[in-house]
């Protein structure tokens, strides 16, 4: 037996950061994956391979793990599964996808989704996607400390989401007349979620009364970024994300990497552009009606260059006898 698991991976198209502190905030599902492969191995221990990360754990039956610690939170998950009540049985998982890691595109939640539900499928249990959510956060907190649970929702569910944190998440049907593709261009920089997160929450008790006005400012914004959708308005959402970018850029989240891009895309032509989850680093987004032509003008700034179809499936389970 065989167990294929995928999940997809997101972009924030509004809201990153301020949905820590209970803010909405709007993200869609995009169509590049991480794939685990999981079949059965004779004896412990089981083994954890991830290309993206170039890493591998060995995990022993009484749970103990030695190889690189970037891969130690998946232990969680055996243990998790355990506490429910699971036998744990000997495995072998590769883990591999288009993601790049800590970039801002949940590379590390869709991986946790991909693994978790592999893991679960083998051992017997067919696990539904609200159980699968509260997991794979599980392991997001291992990661990021402090996570809002927005990259483990959309990760499982897939689709386009309006979230709020510890309220859940409203699936938001696009108006699909006129299709929009991400421009998504990813910077040289890597970075941790968990301290660029923790940097804003301390910036927000030294400036409270000066940034509880931005807060304001980006739960209003993403009410009107959620008219523009519905109304399939690409200017009014260009607009929207360029001046989402200037509140990102007020509480420091910003980089010159990012700035560059975010500018070039727009003399370039795009709609809008900003950068895309915890920022300092990792990606930028933009709306462009010429998004091939604005790659090339990217291309010299960033380690990577893409263009992004929204609104994929969230993770999907497969069993090969
Ligand atoms: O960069 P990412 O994919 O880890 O995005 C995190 C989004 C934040 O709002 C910055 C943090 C969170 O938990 O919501």
């Amino acid at each position: 037996m065989i167990v294929l698991s995928s999940s997809p991976g997101k972009v924030i198209l509004f809201g990153e950061h301020f949905v820590v502190k209970g803010r909405p905030a709007i993200a869609t599902a995009i169509n590049l994956r991480t794939r685990v492969t999981l079949r059965p191995k004779d004896s412990w221990p089981s083994i954890i391979r991830s290309k993206p990360l170039n890493a591998l754990l060995k995990i022993d039956n009484n749970l103990n793990a030695t190889g690189s610690k970037s891969l130690i939170h998946f232990v969680k998950a055996l243990e998790l599964l355990s506490e429910k009540g699971f036998k744990l049985k000997p495995f072998e998982a590769n883990i591999s996808g288009e993601l790049p890691p800590s970039a801002g595109l949940g590379s590390s939640a869709s991986s946790a989704a991909s693994f978790i539900s592999a893991l679960s499928e083998y051992l017997g249990y067919h696990i539904e996607k609200k159980d699968l959510f509260i997991l794979t956060n599980e392991l997001e907190k291992i990661i990021h400390k402090n996570p809002s649970g927005i990259d483990s929702t959309i990760v499982v569910y897939g689709g386009t989401i309006l979230y709020r944190k510890n309220e859940g998440f409203t699936r938001l049907n696009l108006n699909q007349s006129k299709r929009f593709s991400l421009l998504i261009a990813c910077t040289k920089s890597k970075r941790s979620t968990g301290e660029l997160v923790e940097h804003v929450l301390k910036l927000v008790e030294r400036h409270q009364k000066v940034l509880d006005h931005v807060y304001d400012a980006a739960e209003v914004l993403v009410k009107e970024a959620l008219k523009s959708l519905e109304e399939n308005n690409l200017i009014k959402l260009g607009e929207l994300m360029n001046i989402n970018q200037g509140l990102l850029y007020a509480i420091g989240v910003s980089s010159l990497e990012l700035e560059r891009m975010i500018f070039e895309a727009r003399v370039s032509g795009c709609l809008g552009s900003k950068l895309t989850g915890a920022g300092g680093g990792g990606c930028m987004i933009a709306v462009c009606d010429n998004p091939k032509e604005v790659m090339s003008k990217l291309s010299p700034f960033a380690e990577k260059v893409f263009i992004a179809d929204i609104n994929a499936p969230g993770t999907e389970v497969k069993l090969i006898k």
